[in-house]
Formats: C-alpha cells, structure tokens, sequence
C-alpha cells in the first residue's frame, strides 16, 4: 500500500525546542487561540500577526514555520495571499499551516500548498482544526455547550498536530470531499474579486456610542468616521472583527444579524488582537 506520510530526521524530543515563528491571522480570536496553543506546546515559539508583520523590521530565522488563519469561503483568506506575496525565499526545515474552519475546510490547504509552490514554498503539512462559526451573516456561534464541545476536540487535535510537527511528518493537506472541492472552490473563485466590496451590506442600528473600536480593529484600515457616521470603503477582508467584537452589539450586515449572538473565543480579549494589530 503506498504510504503518503513521511516522518523526517528531526524525530527526538529535543528538536520541540527548536525556535518555531508562527504567522497568524484571526478575526475574533479562533486562529489567535489557536497559535496560542500551539506556542505553548512546541515551546521557544514566537506568535507574528500577519497583518503586524513588516518585512523590512523582521527576519524569519526559524528552521519551523506555521500559518495559522481562518477559512474564509472555502479557500485562504485574501490577507494570507498577501502575506505569502511578500514573504522573502527561504527553505526552512519545515512549514506547517493550521486551517481554522466551522466544518468546511474544502479545498483552502490544497489551494495553500500550490500558491506556496508557486513562491518555491513547500508546505509540508497542513491541518483543519474545527471551530465555532464566526460567519454571523449566517447566524450564530451556536450553544455553549457545542462549542465547548469544539474546543475539548480542538485541544486535543492541537495536541497531535503538535506530536506530528516535532516528528516532522510530511503528509498529504487535510481536505473536504470531492464534491466540496469542486462546488467550494467554484464558488470561491467567483465570490473573491467581490470581497472588498461586501461591506455593503454593514449597517448600524441606534446603539452605536461611535467608541471607535471596529475602526481600530479593522486589519485593513477599511472603515472611517465621517461626520460622526461610520463608513466601510470598499476594502474589507470580510473578518468580521468590527462585527462581532461591537461591545453595543450595534453593527449589523443584512437583515437577519440582529437577531443573531455575537461570537470571539472567550479566551482570547479584544485587546490582545489590538495589541499585535
Ligand atoms: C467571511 C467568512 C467566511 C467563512 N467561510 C468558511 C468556510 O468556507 N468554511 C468554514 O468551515 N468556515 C468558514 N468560516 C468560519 C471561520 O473559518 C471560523 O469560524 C474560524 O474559526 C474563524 O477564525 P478566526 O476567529 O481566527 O477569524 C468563515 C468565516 C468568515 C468570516
């Protein structure tokens, strides 16, 4: 039987050690969770937003290296593309990339692995780890108790992804069914070009105290004051951060929010994405 998974030099518990950098993104919190929890384990790991991230201020000097970040629409997010755009050539021993998603990783890591082909970038393994919905356009987080549900499995995948980075397992990106793929991806690639202009459909209803927080939120710098309303300008990355992290719960997009909870991981504090933004 043809064997996919490989499991390199670097196979002692010694080598958990080694200084890791993990890029992440994150809109309310699951991907910064995420990092977190693998930092903590891998240990001597440093945790670099992407959308902090300057290539003229840092170098990448780590030998491991893992993109953490959401699935958004079936596929990578535009702001890790971009990331990926400025990275400088580098052949580390080991890329890894944890795809945080609400059930539906689709094809986002195999799309990863070929866009990091192209930069001469090997993706050696890559893993979806299933998180509460953050897409509030479709409704809520759900209960309490199934995404307490979600973190219990997302600790302990957490735990084995860690087990498979410090072996160094080279194994085939985790991905959804064929069918998924196929539809999935269609729609991604015909939802894409509109993203920055989905912003659109925000709203704000009569609670807005205009505190400011989703203007210093935003990672694209996409929404303003203007006489004393606020106003999305055609470059949102769809994130959702202004949304869900609105203490008056007073933005809205579409009709149906209103109605819908509002969702960050309840371990991550809106000041820890402030601080790194
Ligand atoms: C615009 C957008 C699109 C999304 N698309 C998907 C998707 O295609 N499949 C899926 O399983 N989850 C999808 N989600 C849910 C997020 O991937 C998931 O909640 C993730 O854990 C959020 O991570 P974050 O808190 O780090 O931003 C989407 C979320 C957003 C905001």
């Amino acid at each position: 039987m043809k064997n996919n998974y490989s499991v390199g030099q670097a196979s002692s518990a010694s080598n958990l050690t080694t200084k890791t950098t993990i890029f992440y993104f994150s809109g309310t919190g699951n991907s910064l969770w995420a990092a977190r929890a693998l930092a903590r384990e891998l240990g001597n790991t440093e945790i670099i937003s992407m959308v902090d991230w300057d290539v003229n201020r840092h170098n990448i000097d780590s030998q491991l290296i893992g993109l953490v970040f959401p699935v958004h629409i079936w596929g990578v997010p535009k702001r890790v593309l971009e990331f990926l755009d400025q990275l400088p050539a580098m052949s580390p021993e080991y890329i890894f990339a944890v795809a945080n998603n609400a059930g539906q990783v689709s094809n986002t890591l195999v799309q990863l692995h070929k866009v990091m082909k192209t930069k001469g970038l090997v993706l050696s393994s890559g893993w979806s780890v299933v998180m509460p919905s953050n897409y509030i356009p479709w409704g809520g987080p759900g209960s309490s108790e199934k995404q307490n549900e979600l973190f219990a499995e997302a600790r302990i995948k957490i735990s084995n992804i860690v087990r498979e980075i410090s072996l160094r397992v080279k194994m085939p990106v985790e991905k959804g069914p064929l069918w998924q793929r196929i539809v999935f991806t269609w729609l991604y690639k015909l939802s894409f070009p509109h993203i920055p202009k989905m912003d659109e459909k925000f709203w704000v209803d009569q609670r807005c105290n205009q505190c400011g927080l989703c203007i210093q939120l935003c990672p694209s710098k996409n929404i303003i004051m203007q006489d004393e309303k606020l106003v999305w300008q055609n470059h949102c990355e769809q994130c959702l951060a202004c949304i869900q992290w609105c203490p008056q719960e007073a933005l809205q997009y579409g009709k149906k929010t209103p109605a819908y909870s509002r969702y960050h991981h309840p371990e991550v504090k809106v000041k820890d994405l402030l601080k790194i933004n």
